[in-house]
């Protein structure tokens, strides 16, 4: 058992490193205020390999592993956690759900220009009635020979309007239950398929989050992602790895805000020594380092595990469930460490606070992840 990073992702992670500080920081401010998509920013991801890092070269991807990404995922969400589940939701779900389960046809006429980041992708589980339960789809797909008809809504779809490329579940026969459940591949353009307007949101503004419509839109049966009925252990699977990389947002926004705590309270003075001359800042940043390296180290565990084909569905969740908590406190700390100047824009501490709460909610809440954990525990 060791613990050392290798050569290789020390230079990945500084990589990351390097363009969240020199791209992303510039104007994440601004970004945020307007909800401005990262358009540019994402464009230049895809270009430095970071939009479909662990897909095979065979398909336009840098064959890395999951614990490079993890290392990515963390440098980058420090700084803008919206760029980051773009990032999330293109490595995780959409790249790999293809590659791992898509047909020849499928990986290169989709996967190659979504790894190269060329276009990008998003994953389409939620409905205005099925968020946790997400056995309950009431968008269907109809069976119409040599094509399904689509027809329902999925709401808070990140990358929404900025997509080329959507999987979307459906139910296809509703006697079946989860069984009757399927993923396809729908194309933005296709007639009948229509973008709602930009969810205003609390936390990561820049992210693109839309309903969808669908309305009698033609999906060929080449694009159905499996053999029939396999869609929602599709979006469960992939969401397993997606949970790791939500992880990694939230470590990284945690790890962010308390990097700026810390470098803030070595020069603020109160009662005439800096802050972190004072127990009460030093209490504090003792916790928020210790409750960082907990929710590093279990997140590189699940990478690790997934990287060694081992089960790493309770050590996702697990990860997803400690750091996006982890996220929560150590902003909110942050944000008390830097007192009043923490509650205004400039100092970055107030964001990194609103874009973690999201990491709480999406791709499965805490409360979905501690079923996962409770029901592997008690062997359910
Ligand atoms: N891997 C493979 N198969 C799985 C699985 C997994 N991780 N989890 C469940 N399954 C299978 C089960 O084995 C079962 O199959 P069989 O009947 O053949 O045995 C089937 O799926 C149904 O499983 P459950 O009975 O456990 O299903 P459930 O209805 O009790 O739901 C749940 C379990 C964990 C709550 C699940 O519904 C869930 O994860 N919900 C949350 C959904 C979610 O994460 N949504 C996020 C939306 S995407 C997003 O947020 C992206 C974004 O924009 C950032």
């Amino acid at each position: 058992m060791h613990f050392e990073l290798s050569e290789e992702h020390l230079m990945i992670r500084q990589a990351a490193r390097d363009f969240a500080q020199n791209e992303l920081k510039p104007g994440v401010i601004e970004r945020d205020e307007h909800q401005k998509f990262p358009a540019e920013q994402i464009r230049k991801m895809g270009e430095l390999g970071f939009m479909g890092m662990m897909v095979s070269p065979e398909y336009g991807g840098g064959g890395m592993d999951t614990v490079s990404y993890v290392l990515a995922m963390e440098e980058i969400s420090k700084v803008d956690a919206s760029c980051s589940v773009a990032m999330s939701v293109n490595n995780s779900l959409v790249c790999w759900g293809l590659e791992t389960f898509g047909t020849e046809d499928q990986k290169r006429k989709y996967l190659v220009p979504l790894a190269k980041g060329e276009i990008i992708g998003a994953f389409c589980l939620s409905e205005p009635e099925a968020g946790s339960d997400a056995t309950s789809q009431h968008t269907t797909a109809i069976d119409a020979g040599d094509h399904y008809v689509l027809n329902g809504t999925k709401n808070w779809i990140t990358n929404g309007s900025s997509a080329s490329v959507y999987l979307v579940i459906a139910q296809t026969d509703v006697a079946k239950g989860h069984k009757g459940i399927n993923a396809f591949i729908v194309e933005k353009g296709w007639e009948g398929f229509t973008i709602g307007p930009k969810e205003n949101k609390m936390g990561i503004r820049g992210s693109d989050t839309h309903s969808l419509m669908f309305a009698d839109v033609k999906v060929p049966k080449a694009n159905r992602i499996g053999e029939d009925g396999f869609g929602f252990k599709f979006a469960m699977k992939t969401l397993t790895g997606g949970r790791i990389g939500i992880a990694a947002q939230a470590l990284g926004i945690a790890s962010g805000a308390y990097e700026l705590a810390l470098q803030y309270s070595k020069e603020r003075k109160a009662f005439g020594k800096t802050i972190s001359e004072h127990q009460a800042i030093q209490f504090k940043l003792a916790d928020m380092a210790t409750s960082i390296e907990a929710a590093r180290l279990l997140t590189l565990k699940a990478a690790w595990m997934k990287d060694h084909h081992l089960d790493y569905g309770l050590t996702s969740s697990m990860a997803k469930l400690f750091a996006s908590q982890a996220a929560m406190d150590i902003t909110t700390e942050a944000v008390q460490v830097h007192g009043g100047y923490g509650y205004v824009k400039e100092f970055h501490v107030e964001r990194l606070m609103r874009d973690a709460k999201i990491t709480q909610i999406y791709e499965g809440t805490s409360e979905v992840q501690k079923i996962v954990i409770s029901r592997s525990i008690l062997g359910k």
